[in-house]
């Protein structure tokens, strides 16, 4: 996981949220309300993902559209910007979405925790919607 000042917050909520179903997080910060660029913890977290090292992220800032931007430029990662239900659900289902990213200022709390607790569950469709993931990484 990981957000920047404006995600922190509900970071923090979601993070208590996993550690309480038992749930492994690393959290590569940041760790205050204090302004950062959203930019450096998308990166670490993505770079997570992309090598392997995570099956799954989660990112916050207060949009989350710059951490979805950033997440999706490295190889592997597909970021999806979830602030609904239906969204977190089809994000799973058709294009396997391996890091979550939502908008602190945008959503609640209960919210956020059943997308996470959504997404987290709900399984990918594969067939068709693998052949048109693979397209994604062919060169246009
Ligand atoms: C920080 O003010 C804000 O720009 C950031 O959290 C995010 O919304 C960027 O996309």
């Amino acid at each position: 996981m990981g957000s920047d000042h404006a995600g922190y917050p509900m970071k923090e909520k979601v993070k208590a949220f996993l550690q309480d179903r038992s749930i492994a997080v690393e959290d590569v910060g940041t760790h205050s309300e204090k302004s950062v660029d959203y930019t450096d913890f998308g990166k670490e977290v993505a770079r997570k993902v992309s090598d392997g090292t995570f099956e799954r992220g989660i990112l916050i800032c207060g949009t989350g559209l710059g951490m979805c931007m950033v997440a999706n430029r490295f190889r592997g990662v597909r970021a999806a910007l979830v602030n609904d239900l239906f969204s977190a659900i089809m994000s799973r289902r058709h294009n396997d979405s391996n890091v979550l990213v939502m908008g602190g200022r945008l959503i609640g709390e209960t919210l956020a925790l059943q997308l996470v607790d959504v997404w987290l569950e709900t399984p990918f469709e594969g067939g068709r919607h693998k052949r048109r993931l693979e397209k994604m990484d062919t060169a246009s």
